[in-house]
């Protein structure tokens, strides 16, 4: 049998704690998928993935929506290589296809200080979708700076850096299969 879980791939040493395993992660996307489900019901859903962090979560959350789903991706610079938040998010790469009317999910991987996810919101708004709700990964409520909270949030985490499953540090580390904590003295 040659299934992905039978693998094993080295752990770089910089990783510290794994928190989110490969089933863990894939579990919890079901349940979000089947939240979102319950309450979206059956309309078309239009997903604005925040690149580049939420690229494999959406990919696999969509994946797992029953509804009929739009993506649509759109650029933020938060951190840029390093792992102290900025206050002013910068958009780039505007959305392909207008939002106006449509019932928008906005999925992104990490909820921190609040800043990114309520300028999305903001920006979002100006283009008039029927409804706004957002999904997250992780949430660090711990961090929070801005009054914002994600309508649909993964896992609850402490006030740790983590990578993996899309979530970089220095654009390293995003194609891991699981979330870890990762101990920042030793990353390059
Ligand atoms: P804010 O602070 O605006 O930040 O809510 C959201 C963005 O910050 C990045 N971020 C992280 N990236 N590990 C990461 O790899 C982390 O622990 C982390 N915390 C915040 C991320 O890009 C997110 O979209």
């Amino acid at each position: 049998m040659t299934t992905g879980d039978m693998r094993t791939r080295p752990m770089p040493n910089e990783i510290g704690t794994i928190l989110f395993d490969e089933s863990a992660i894939a579990n919890r996307i079901q349940e979000l998928a089947n939240e979102i489900g319950e309450q979206n019901g059956s309309g078309e859903i239009t997903i604005i993935c925040a690149l580049t962090g939420a690229l494999i979560f959406t990919a696999d959350l969509a994946r797992k929506l029953e509804s009929p789903v739009k993506i649509d991706c759109i650029r933020i610079e938060s951190y840029g290589n390093h792992s102290s938040a900025v206050s002013t998010p910068e958009f780039s790469a505007p959305l392909k296809n207008g939002i106006k009317g449509k019932n928008v999910l906005i999925v992104d991987d990490i909820l921190d200080t609040g800043h990114t996810l309520s300028a999305l919101i903001s920006y979002l708004k100006r283009l008039r979708p029927s409804s706004i709700r957002s999904c997250v990964l992780l949430d660090k409520p711990a961090r929070r700076e801005v009054e914002v909270n994600a309508d649909f949030v993964g896992f609850t985490i402490p006030d740790q850096f983590v990578v993996g499953y899309g979530l970089d540090y220095a654009e390293q580390y995003r194609s891991l299969p699981y979330i870890a904590t990762i101990d920042q003295s030793v990353a390059s």
